[in-house]
């Protein structure tokens, strides 16, 4: 159901405060995470190993937490160091340990299997702190499978008429077709859109300035997507063949950036983590906030269809889909997913 060998975005850094321990829910799985006394991040589980209270009512204690139950208390590794009133700790007195690490304003944690936990596997997203953009973020929790939250990140046809009212996309902006290339561990999606395939509404506030959108993004695994937004003058995308524009020799007009996360809580459950914004530069705040504003609007008519979409789906158990060219996106993404999980089965039986 879910891939466990990658890193999954559990929290924005400055929901973690010194000392104050976090319980989050990450495939399922509960997970206390707090800031160490000495520096760097401890994730275990948020299961006590004696009578079962979350850790994340616990307290911290320099690099260690106590469970705020009976007082056991437990090391970074998840290794108990102390029983109140008993000498003896049995060996049995541990909680799992997950690698956890902070990057671009993002709590990750490796869910897999500790010994693979690689922090290149990280998706380069962009921090809020980045100066090179003026960066606005928010989260949004969906009661629906992370996949059905996946598949419309990878395809956005949609915004012709989920988001009419706020991207404003045209019709014709459905009826047109990104590339799609397989990447590793994900997608990248990339196109032009120029003429009639502009987008209007929100042009006016995240283009501020006329010309040809190109727009390229990576869909990586788990679940992350960072996308670039780049106005150029009208007649580039023409100038480049309708392929990758070059930077250096024609300078966009206006740009943005996203960096976007969708975390599994449970199987019907998602968080949704967003940043978005201009870059830096002179009146980069306001658009900005009107940037925020204007994903606040559109990511809820993400979330009001993709909720009932999964409501839909709950009543037609094992109903087959017709699948169109617009789903090769969400296919090639879904197919990466499970090449993934099949990896990690096939090596798991090896090891047994
Ligand atoms: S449940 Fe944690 S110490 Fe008892
Ligand atoms: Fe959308």
């Amino acid at each position: 159901m879910f891939v466990r060998d990658c890193w999954y975005v559990a929290a924005w850094d400055h929901e973690l405060a010194p000392g104050r321990p976090i319980g989050r829910t990450l495939i399922g799985e509960p997970v206390v995470i707090y800031r160490a006394g000495t520096g760097g991040l401890v994730a275990l589980a948020d299961r006590c190993c004696h009578r079962l209270a979350p850790l994340s009512l616990g307290r911290v204690e320099g690099d260690e937490l106590r469970c705020m139950y009976h007082g056991l208390k437990f090391d970074r590794s998840g290794r108990c160091t102390e029983i109140p009133g008993q000498d003896m700790i049995p060996a049995t007195a541990c909680v799992k340990a997950y690698p956890a690490v902070e990057k671009h304003s993002w709590i990750w944690v490796w869910m897999g299997d500790p010994a693979k936990a690689d922090e290149r596997l990280i998706p380069p997203a962009v921090g809020l702190e980045d100066p090179a953009w003026t960066l606005r973020s928010g989260h949004m929790d969906y009661e629906a499978n992370y996949l059905l939250i996946n598949d419309n990140l990878t395809d956005f046809t949609h915004l012709s008429y989920v988001h009419a009212n706020s991207f404003g996309a045209t019709e014709a902006f459905a009826r047109s077709r990104p590339n799609v290339e397989r990447l590793e561990r994900g997608v990248r999606i990339w196109r032009w859109m120029s003429g009639g395939l502009r987008e209007d509404a929100a042009t006016r506030v995240h283009r501020r300035a006329d010309g040809d959108m190109w727009q390229t993004y990576d869909f990586l695994a788990p679940g992350v997507l960072l996308m670039l937004t780049s106005t150029y003058p009208e007649g580039t995308a023409e100038r480049f063949g309708q392929g990758p524009p070059d930077p250096g020799v024609v300078r966009p007009l206006a740009e943005n950036f996203t960096s976007q996360a969708v975390t599994p809580i449970t199987g019907k459950t998602s968080r949704y983590f967003f940043s978005w914004g201009p870059r830096s530069g002179e009146g980069s705040d306001a658009v900005a906030d009107a940037m925020l504003q204007l994903a606040h609007m559109a990511f809820g008519e993400d979330k009001a269809i993709i909720e009932a979409q999964q409501r839909s789906i709950d009543t037609a158990p094992g109903q087959k889909e017709v699948l169109t060219s617009a789903d090769v996106g969400p296919m090639q993404m879904r197919a990466v997913l499970q090449r993934l999980m099949r990896e990690e089965a096939s090596a798991a039986e090896a090891a047994a």
